[in-house]
């Protein structure tokens, strides 16, 4: 059994060993989670697992038994009340393609639970696990400061 984004999954006994990003995007239909370089180098498929955030191309579903995941379609309550990372990602118009973006938005996100006011130190060597070929870089950062400041 999973809880992810709030809602019980049951996990049938032959998919326990599927990767956990296979699981959530092809079983699960959460394709907001991408899949990049499937080593853990990318950060593409970064969702939450109890608060933290991980790579879930790294794990198989057996490693997050009776564990509470979220991924970026469980992140906000509503549309309507989107998280303040997300509030801040549309405000500084961080995305360019948006692959990496997902991955981006968790890990920051668990960054600021952990940590609701980071340095730029802090940020950088937290971030620095999630990559983006637009060079989205220095607005990911300038929103992970709004979203501190609100937050
Ligand atoms: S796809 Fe998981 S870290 Fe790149
Ligand atoms: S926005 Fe294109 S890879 Fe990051």
């Amino acid at each position: 059994m999973l809880v992810i984004n709030g809602q019980i999954i049951d996990v049938p006994e032959p998919l326990l060993t599927v990767r956990l990003v296979d699981f959530l995007r092809d079983f699960l239909n959460l394709r907001g989670t991408k899949f990049g370089c499937g080593q853990g180098l990318c950060g593409a498929c970064t969702i939450h697992v109890n608060g933290q955030s991980a790579r879930s191309c790294q794990l198989q579903v057996q490693d997050v038994l009776d564990s509470k995941l979220t991924t970026i379609e469980g992140l906000a309550s509503n549309e309507s009340d989107l998280h303040p990372v997300q509030k801040a990602w549309i405000e500084s118009a961080v995305p360019q393609c948006g692959y990496c973006q997902p991955g981006q938005i968790m890990s920051a996100s668990a960054l600021l639970a952990e940590n609701p006011s980071p340095s730029d130190q802090e940020i950088d060597t937290h971030m620095s696990g999630n990559l983006c070929r637009c060079g989205t870089y220095p607005r990911i950062k300038q929103a992970i400061k709004t979203a501190s400041r609100e937050s």
